[in-house]
């Protein structure tokens, strides 16, 4: 079963949308790995998965703070990495950012790909081909490890409408 899902999203609250049915199948301890160019959509994601999760603050692009804890039931730890150039570490963003009693979305996930958990769902954000049509995304799902093999079916359910 390949666990790589191509999906279209055709304006920013489409991508909220999508990004929301998504949430409903993440849980504690999870890491979402958002890449994509600067307007691609990641921050746009977080906010309609976050939302979904029960965060109540609004979620913006962070500029000069990487790390962001939003309260919720299960709560979001949203992290920016865009302006971090010489990340070695983790312990470098001074938090606890994949602790397993929270949910961890990371922008630029790409740039410190070597310090992300096994475990993680990528989503991989670029606009679309026609560039009449500024509203398209293709948004690339790639669930990695044994903590997403058994959900890799919930998650391709949920993300039937934008297949
Ligand atoms: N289908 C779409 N999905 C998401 N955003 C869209 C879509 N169509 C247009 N947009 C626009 O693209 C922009 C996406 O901005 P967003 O801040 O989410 O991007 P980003 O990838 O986080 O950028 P940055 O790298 O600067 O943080 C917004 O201005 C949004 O209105
Ligand atoms: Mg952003």
């Amino acid at each position: 079963m390949s666990s790589r899902i191509p999906l279209t999203t055709t304006s920013p609250e489409d991508t909220r949308v999508a990004a929301a049915a998504i949430a409903s199948v993440l849980r504690a301890g999870d890491v979402v790995a958002l890449s994509g160019d600067l307007g691609a959509g990641k921050t746009c994601f977080v906010q309609g998965a976050a939302d979904r999760l029960g965060v109540r603050l609004p979620v913006t692009s962070p500029t000069f703070v990487l790390v962001k804890l939003l309260p919720a039931p299960v709560p979001v730890v949203h992290v920016d990495v865009y302006r971090l150039e010489r990340l070695r570490s983790l312990d470098d963003l001074g938090e606890d950012v994949f602790a397993p009693d929270v949910v961890t979305f990371v922008e630029w996930a790409d740039t410190i790909r070597a310090l992300l958990p096994e475990d993680r769902l990528e989503v991989a954000l670029a606009h679309g081909d026609d560039p009449a049509d500024e509203q398209v995304r293709l948004l690339t799902l790639h669930a990695h490890g044994p903590r997403w093999a058994p959900r890799i079916e919930a998650l391709e359910q949920v993300c039937q409408p934008w297949v």
